[in-house]
C-alpha cells in the first residue's frame, strides 16, 4: 500500500495478489491456472439464465433484438402472447419456442418477463411466483394498489423468489429512492405526449389530467407506468399532470422532488418505439440493464 501526495492510500496490484492468496487455499500461478479446465478447478461454468417472455410487442421486440445480438447476458427462450403470430415472429428470430399456455414455460425458465398489460400481471404473476420463479414486471401500473402489491410480496416471500420492476421510461429513480430515505416534502410528474400516443387527436395542447398518481394510473393504465413507479419507489403520492401536446414528437417526463436531501429535477425526452408510440425505447433498455445487473458481480447505482 502506498501513500500518494494527497495522503490517500493507493492500492497496488501486489496488494490485490496478496489479499487473493492470503489464505490456506493452494496457490497456482497464472499459466497453470489458464491451462486447467474449469472442471479441474472445481468450478462449474455458469450456465446462462433462461428467460421466458409474456407479451411479444414493442418492448419484447427490443429485448429479442438484444438477445439476437448476444447482448442480453441471458438466453431468451420461451415466448407467449395471446396473438400467436407475434410470439412466433419473435421466437423465430432467436431460435426460441412458442408456448400455447404460459404455464408451459414455467418449469424451464429462471425468470419470466411480463411485457403485456396490467391485466396480464394480475392473471399470470401470482402463478409465476407460486412456481418459484422470479419475474420482471413492465406493466408496473398494475402494482399501484397496495393490497395486490402486498399479496404478491407475500407469495414471492413464501416461494423464495423476487419481483423486479425496472425504472422504465424515466430517469432519476435511483436518486429519488435514495432521497426517500429522508423526508420527501413534494414530488410531481409532468408528462407531455403527442396526442396519438395518448390515443386522441387534437391540434391544440390539452391538459388531460391533473391530480394524484393513483387516479392517473386508473384512468391511463397503459400510459402511467412512470407515475406508478415513482409512487411505489418513494412510498408517497405523486402529483401528476398529463398533457396531450401536438408540438412534441416524443414522450416527455419532468420530475421534480423536494425533501430533506435537497431538490432534484429530471427531464426525459424519450424516443418512442417504432411499433408502439405509447412506449419509449428507454423502458425496454431499462429491462435489459436490469437483466444484466442480475448477472453482475458489481452493481453501480441504487
Ligand atoms: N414501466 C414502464 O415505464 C413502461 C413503459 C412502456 C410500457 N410499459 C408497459 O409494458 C407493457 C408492454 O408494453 P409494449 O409497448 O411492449 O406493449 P405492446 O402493446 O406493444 O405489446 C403487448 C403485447 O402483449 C400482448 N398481450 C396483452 N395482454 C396479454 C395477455 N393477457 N396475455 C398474453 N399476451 C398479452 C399483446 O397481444 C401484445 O402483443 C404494457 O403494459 C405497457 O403499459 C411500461
Amino acid at each position: 500500500m502506498l501513500n500518494n501526495p494527497q495522503g490517500t492510500e493507493q492500492l497496488m496490484e501486489e496488494d490485490l495478489h496478496i489479499s487473493c492468496y492470503d489464505s490456506d487455499i493452494p496457490v497456482i500461478d497464472e499459466d497453470q491456472y489458464k491451462s486447467r479446465s474449469t472442471v479441474e478447478l472445481g468450478k462449474k461454468q455458469p450456465s446462462p439464465m433462461i428467460l421466458g417472455i409474456i407479451g411479444c410487442g414493442a418492448i419484447a421486440s427490443i429485448i429479442t433484438d438484444f438477445a439476437l445480438e448476444g447482448k442480453l447476458s441471458a438466453e431468451l427462450k420461451y415466448f407467449y402472447d395471446t396473438d400467436l403470430d407475434r410470439a412466433r415472429e419473435l421466437a423465430s428470430k432467436v431460435d426460441g419456442m412458442v408456448v400455447l399456455n404460459f404455464e408451459d414455460m414455467l418449469n424451464n425458465v429462471d425468470l419470466v418477463i411480463e411485457a403485456a398489460s396490467p391485466q396480464a400481471v394480475i392473471k399470470y404473476v401470482p402463478k409465476i411466483l407460486r412456481a418459484g420463479k422470479d419475474v420482471i414486471i413492465m406493466s408496473i401500473g398494475a402494482l399501484i394498489g397496495q393490497n395486490f402489491r402486498e399479496k404478491l410480496e407475500k407469495i414471492a416471500s413464501m416461494n423464495h423468489c423476487n419481483i423486479h420492476t425496472p425504472s422504465g421510461a424515466i430517469v432519476g429513480l435511483d436518486g429519488i429512492k435514495a432521497a426517500s430515505m429522508g423526508k420527501i416534502t413534494n414530488i410531481s410528474l409532468l408528462t407531455r405526449k403527442p396526442p396519438e400516443s395518448l390515443g386522441i387527436s387534437t391540434d391544440e395542447e390539452i391538459v388531460l389530467y391533473e391530480g394524484k398518481a393513483h387516479d392517473a394510473v386508473r384512468k391511463f393504465p397503459m400510459n402511467m407506468n412512470v407515475a406508478a413507479a415513482l409512487s411505489i419507489a418513494c412510498k408517497k403520492e405523486v402529483n401528476v399532470k398529463i398533457i396531450a401536446d401536438p408540438s412534441v414528437d416524443c414522450n416527455c417526463h419532468e420530475i421534480h422532488v423536494t425533501g430533506e436531501f435537497g431538490e432534484l429535477t429530471t427531464t426525459t425526452r424519450n424516443v418512442n418505439c417504432t411499433n408502439n408510440p405509447k412506449t419509449s425505447k428507454l423502458a425496454a433498455y431499462s429491462a435489459i440493464q436490469l437483466i444484466k445487473n442480475l448477472n453482475n458481480q458489481i452493481n453501480v447505482g441504487t
